[in-house]
């Protein structure tokens, strides 16, 4: 029998060099973070970053992050302040994304950052992809490998039924370990949370010792969209379904285990609801469920995040 997922492979040697080849030809692959997955492509490249928007069918002016492997790879590309060099100290490798200033001298194409004079770089910690950025002589502009809107992949097989063949190479890495996006910071001004993730306001404060931003303007990223990370299916906040053929999400100990309950953290763990919530959504849209209805989760913590995501979902 053919084998359809011919294009997901594990990593080793020979796939690393068939990756970094690809790389090189300014083609695009799939690969796993301890985030989320990537669909990667070199950011050096005009033809690489056209492909992932044009693949992805993202709003051009929704820039990417791009991906280094340590800070002195993205020394020429940004400039670098007080304030990211704590962070870095602090949470890096790790997943984090810091937009910072564009540097004049800066490779980076500039349609990647939608020709913003800023630049988000991120320095992931998974092993993959570290050894892809150390093995490579660019950074990769690296989005989440869903197409514009959807829910980001938490493993190998969510990518391959985003872009089924379109990707000559998707590295199985198993399960990404947090499975949701990065945190967002913004500190090219006074550093303010743009995208809230595992890392927390309060885990940041305490590096920085500094309030933050109150700033109202421009409280989320540019091209950031209203409605995002979507099931496909509809999504309605704080309220319990009136029968059956609905899914309720949850979050503690206090609910029955019933057919169309789907807990996040039956230990009212706020870590693992965060990993739980892609891949929940997505069992509950594929056993065909036509509405998801959300009970309160904690607002803090990773609960920023979830409920960040579960906001937007619903939009
Ligand atoms: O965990 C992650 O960050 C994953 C993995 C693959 O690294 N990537 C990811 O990328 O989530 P993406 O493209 O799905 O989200 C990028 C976010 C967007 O919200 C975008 O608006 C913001 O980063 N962003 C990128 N460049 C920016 C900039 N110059 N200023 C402000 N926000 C920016
Ligand atoms: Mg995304």
């Amino acid at each position: 029998m053919k084998n359809i997922y011919s294009n997901i492979y594990t990593f080793n040697k020979k796939t690393l060099k068939k990756t970094i080849k690809l790389l090189v030809d300014e083609n695009l692959v799939g690969l796993p973070t301890e985030t989320v997955y990537g669909l990667a492509g070199n950011a050096y490249s005009k033809k690489a970053v056209e492909k992932i928007f044009r693949l992805k069918k993202r709003p051009k002016k929704n820039p990417l992050i791009i991906h280094y492997s340590n800070w002195k790879d993205a020394e020429n590309d940004v400039i670098f302040n007080k304030n990211f060099i704590k962070l870095y100290k602090y949470f890096c490798p790790g997943p984090i994304t810091f937009v910072l200033k564009k540097n004049k001298s800066s490779k980076i194409v500039p349609q990647a950052s939608s020709n913003l004079n800023t630049i988000a770089i991120r320095f992931p910690s998974h092993k993959v992809i570290r050894s892809i950025l150390k093995n490579s002589n660019f950074p990769l502009a690296m989005p989440s490998a869903n197409l514009s809107s959807r829910l980001s992949p938490i493993n190998a097989f969510d990518v391959f039924n985003e872009f089924k063949k379109k990707l000559k190479i998707i590295i199985n890495s198993g399960k990404s370990k947090f499975g949701i996006e990065s945190t967002v910071i913004d500190l090219a001004e006074r550093p303010k949370i743009l995208r809230p993730g595992i890392i927390s306001v309060k885990d940041i404060k305490k590096i920085l010792k500094k309030n933050f931003s109150k700033r109202k303007t421009q409280s989320r990223s540019p091209g950031m969209l209203k409605k995002h990370y979507s099931p496909g299916i509809p999504v309605i906040i704080g309220k319990k379904p009136k029968n059956d053929d609905h899914a309720y999400i949850v979050f503690g100990k206090k609910y029955r285990n019933t057919k169309n309950y789907f807990n996040l953290s039956k230990k009212a763990d706020l870590k693992e609801a965060a990993a739980n919530l892609y891949k929940t959504m997505r069992i509950i849209k594929n056993k065909g469920y036509k509405k998801i209805f959300v009970s309160k989760i904690p607002n803090r913590g990773p609960g920023l995040a979830i409920n960040d995501r579960l906001r937007r979902a619903s939009a």
